[in-house]
């Protein structure tokens, strides 16, 4: 199963002082991170295969790093075997990853925002 994620720190959960101490990280640095990536997991043996990190932005930037629809599974090249996972992201990057985890050459490309998958 290959899902999109995004990963932020939850506002609400580290207005609380106690909890932004725990990260070492001012208010204002909270905005910071968005990162968009894809997790592989096994469904066989219910394990995480992996997690790849694609793109990284600031919250508040226009079109932010968010992964906000589902990856594209494909056999790209036509060769059979292991399919191509295609994805992209709000903040404009399309990225295609081999069944190893990695981006492909050439990758991302770079378009205006993207909304849909
Ligand atoms: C998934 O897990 C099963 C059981 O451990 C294993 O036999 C299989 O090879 C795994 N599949 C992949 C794609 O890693």
């Amino acid at each position: 199963m290959v899902i999109s994620v995004s990963y932020f720190f939850d506002t609400e959960f580290y207005s609380s002082p106690e909890n932004l101490e725990k990260l070492q990280l001012s208010t204002e640095e909270l905005d910071y991170y968005i990162v968009s990536g894809i997790v592989i997991f096994n469904l066989t043996s219910k394990q995480l295969v992996k997690q790849i990190p694609l793109a990284l932005t600031k919250a508040s930037s226009e079109h932010a790093a968010y992964a906000l629809f589902s990856p594209t599974l494909v056999d790209l090249d036509s060769e059979g075997g292991p399919l191509e996972i295609i994805v992209g992201i709000l903040s404009g990057q399309l990225f295609v990853i081999n069944n190893e985890g990695s981006i492909r050459p050439g990758f991302p490309k770079v378009f205006g925002p993207i909304h849909g998958q």
